[in-house]
């Protein structure tokens, strides 16, 4: 699953400068797992204490885990305080969509603050493209608060401090294998949540599954 991510971090390691990686929202982050080898100091932040249970479990299975390198934190971001060190990378990858484009601003003010010339910044969002926006409905930003355009990212990292080095739009239909992974999750989510009449669990899964027309934005910039 990790080697089918799109990553483009991987093209840019050899240009790291020194220090250490956060992952901020990092979730069960296959960003991460990628970096089990390397001698850098690692931060995992998640405000839920779950995905960083999961990922330390997950990391602890490796035999070439360096674990007193790794820092799992739950830090509710950007209220809280961030480990004050300068980072060679900064992952902020699906977790800004969950902020305003306003509160964007501010934590682009932030990142520079936590960063030095060399730094990069790796960044996926959810595009104006994505499936479930839809500017007509009221409710439209309420889970994800706000959609993005390329001019957006350009405006929370402006070119006077960043440098872009990597920008791609892309938008995917599900694979077979998405389709089936997502379907596995929802029989779990809804045996969870008490929805156990087969026809309803199946109505709601044919709402859930059809036409998820993924559309993201992925950007590397490099702090000047
Ligand atoms: C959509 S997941 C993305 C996970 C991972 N970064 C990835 O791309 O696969 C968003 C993650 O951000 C975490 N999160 C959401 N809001 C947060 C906040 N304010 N501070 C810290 N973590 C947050 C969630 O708990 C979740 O694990």
């Amino acid at each position: 699953m990790i080697r089918q991510t799109a990553n483009p971090i991987r093209e840019y390691e050899d240009e790291l400068i020194e220090g250490p990686i956060i992952d901020i929202g990092c979730g069960q982050s296959s960003y991460l797992l990628e970096f089990l080898n390397t001698d850098r100091e690692i931060y995992a932040i998640d405000n839920e204490q779950v995905q960083l249970d999961y990922l330390k479990k997950r990391v602890s299975q490796e035999k070439n885990a360096k674990l007193d390198k790794w820092h799992f934190k739950n830090i509710n971001f950007p209220e809280d305080l961030l480990p004050d060190r300068t980072y060679s990378l900064i992952i902020l990858a699906n977790i800004l969509h969950f902020f305003s484009i306003e509160q964007c601003l501010k934590i682009g003010k932030k990142i520079v603050e936590l960063t030095e010339k060399g730094s990069m910044i790796y960044i996926v969002v959810h595009s104006k493209k994505y499936y479930l926006n839809d500017p007509r409905n009221p409710n439209n930003n309420e889970y994800f608060k706000h959609y993005f355009t390329t001019k957006d990212l350009e405006k929370i990292f402006p070119k006077g401090l960043f440098e872009r080095v990597y920008s791609a739009e892309i938008e995917k239909m599900d694979t077979q294998r998405d389709k089936e992974i997502t379907s596995r999750w929802l029989d779990k989510s809804l045996k969870a949540d008490g929805i156990t009449d087969p026809r309803h669990k199946a109505s709601i899964k044919k709402k859930y599954l059809k036409n998820r027309g993924q559309a993201d934005i992925q950007m590397i910039f490099r702090r000047k």
